[in-house]
């Protein structure tokens, strides 16, 4: 399915009416406007043409005017405190080495039965990637983008080759892993046109579905106006990950989940090519393990350092809960225990499973879901009201409002966190240079590989700064863990490795 399940959120097109599809009028939107103190948008009205017109009054009737003003107090004119009313304890996690002596687990069996339910068809997979991507500067959706350390292949790709790997491992004969991307309005047909061009990297096109999230309005910092993209266009922007939870509902994509017989939800983000964008012992783990609700469960990694800018799990009232960086009071973010190591050392990494039932409940209960938003001060290029130019600014001007999907884990009955190792699975690409960029995403993947091929007997070449002297790249068809490798005949591997080669495998 490559068109929008149903693009409830995206702005409507054009139409030659000076009203809304809906049939919304100047003068009744007027009246929603000037009660919303959002009157300036229609400044520019008497030059539009009826085209503009009827955009602008369409692109108006899919905002949630009314709620503006509150918007505007709580979020523009104040930057509210985190709510972390209640007890703040460490999360408690399911370690790496599952034979640690204070909370030994059965990897093994969680693997046998999140595998079993892979095997099924119970499993699909949700990447989110309707983000803007701003801090790469890329030209397009995030995942067309390079992730490959060799290969170069695009983000999208190389879940797809997860995907394709896991799906052949453990679906039963006609089974199927049905992949969800969320898109947003505004890369929405330029994520499935590439995923055309690419021939789906492989998958069935009937089992991707894309569907767009939500959008919110740009305001303006210290007015709280809405900004102008166009003369007779509204900035608007992604309504954070967390409009996922929405989303996923609205467009169709849960009851397609649903007439699946999809029950989990593996969610992973676009920016990560080592992600396992399926992974057999984390979902047993959710679905099966005594503390889980079965709900909705997260993977961390340890904490580098007490000032890593990463949201930290914790019990927060007696709810496992994700504290942004900037919310976490230094006092805890720097407390450590008694052998030097952080106690609030559980770092989030955005990789979560997520029932589908969970997700039908929050849409049900009471109005809906709703999820608090998380203001961001963004550079939003816009309209000059005064001249009608176009304004592209060199400081932040405008207040961008999101929602984040952890907020949702506190509403689960019981969340478990599970622990994995930041080399294995966590290599995100979020800025052009410097940290988690494209060079440390290279690095990670060819630390990981490195690991891997020394484990199965090949020779690493190193700088004398101990880092591998090559560039490597192991794709999850190759192998998607590193006991793969070592499987007796199952790939050949060359002996050694040459000094600053490129070696995809
Ligand atoms: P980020 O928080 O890194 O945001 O998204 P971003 O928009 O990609 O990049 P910046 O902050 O503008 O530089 C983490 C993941 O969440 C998705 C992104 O696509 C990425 O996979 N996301 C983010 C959405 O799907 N929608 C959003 O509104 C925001």
């Amino acid at each position: 399915m490559t068109t929008p399940m149903t693009p409830a959120h995206a702005p409507s097109s054009a139409s030659n009416r000076a009203s809304a599809p809906g049939g919304a009028s100047l003068e009744s939107t007027r009246a929603r406007l000037r009660a919303a103190g959002q009157e300036h948008v229609l400044k520019f009205w008497p030059e539009l043409d009826e085209a503009r017109r009827g955009a602008l009054l369409a692109q108006l009737a899919s905002v949630d005017l009314e709620s503006v003003p509150g918007l505007v107090r709580d979020y523009v004119h104040t930057k509210p405190a985190a709510d972390l009313r209640g007890t703040i304890e460490p999360a408690v996690c399911y370690p790496r080495d599952h034979n640690r002596a204070d909370k030994p687990w059965d990897r093994q069996a969680y693997f046998d039965r999140g595998a079993e339910l892979i095997a099924a068809g119970n499993v699909a997979a949700f990447t989110v990637a309707g983000g803007q991507g701003s801090r790469l500067g890329f030209d397009g959706p995030k995942g067309c983008f390079p992730g490959g350390a060799v290969t170069n292949r695009p983000l999208f790709g190389c879940v797809a080759d997860w995907i394709l790997a896991a799906q052949a491992r453990f679906c039963r004969a006609g089974v199927v892993i049905p992949w969800y991307v969320m898109t947003s309005p505004g890369n929405h047909e330029a994520t499935v046109a590439f995923f055309r061009a690419n021939a789906f990297f492989g998958l069935r096109e009937r089992d991707v579905m894309f569907f767009p999230q939500g959008v919110m309005p740009a305001l303006e910092l210290g007015t709280g106006r809405m900004l102008l993209a166009d003369r007779h266009e509204l900035a608007l922007a992604p309504d954070g990950h967390g409009g996922s939870i929405k989303a996923l509902a609205v467009s169709g994509a849960l009851a397609d989940m649903q007439a699946r017989g999809v029950e989990q939800l593996s969610y992973t983000q676009i920016d990560n090519p080592l992600v396992r964008a399926i992974d057999p012992v984390f979902i047993g783990l959710h679905a099966f393990a005594p503390d889980s609700s079965g709900e909705m469960s997260s993977k961390m990694v340890v904490k580098a350092h007490a000032g890593e800018k990463v949201g930290v799990f914790a019990r927060v009232g007696g709810k496992t809960s994700v504290i942004e960086y900037s919310d976490m009071p230094a006092e805890l973010a720097n407390r450590t225990d008694g052998a030097g190591g952080l106690v609030f050392n559980a770092g989030s990494i955005a990789i979560h499973v997520i029932s589908t039932a969970f997700i039908a409940r929050l849409n049900t209960s009471g109005s809906g879901v709703r999820m608090p938003y998380h203001r961001a001060d963004k550079k939003i290029a816009c309209v000059d009201l005064g001249t009608g130019q176009r304004l592209d600014p060199a400081a932040p001007n405008a207040v961008k409002l999101e929602t984040f999907v952890f907020d949702a884990l506190p509403l689960a009955e019981a969340s478990i966190v599970m622990e994995t190792d930041r080399i294995e699975e966590f290599a995100p690409i979020k800025n052009a240079t410097g940290p988690d960029s494209v060079q440390t995403c290279k690095e990670i993947q060819t630390l990981r590989a490195s690991r891997w091929l020394e484990k199965a007997g090949v020779r690493i070449p190193y700088k004398p700064d101990g880092s591998p002297d090559c560039v490597l790249e192991i794709s999850p068809r190759t192998a998607m863990f590193c006991a793969d490798l070592k499987a007796p005949g199952a790939i050949r591997l060359p002996a050694a490795v040459g000094n600053g080669a490129s070696v995809a495998l």
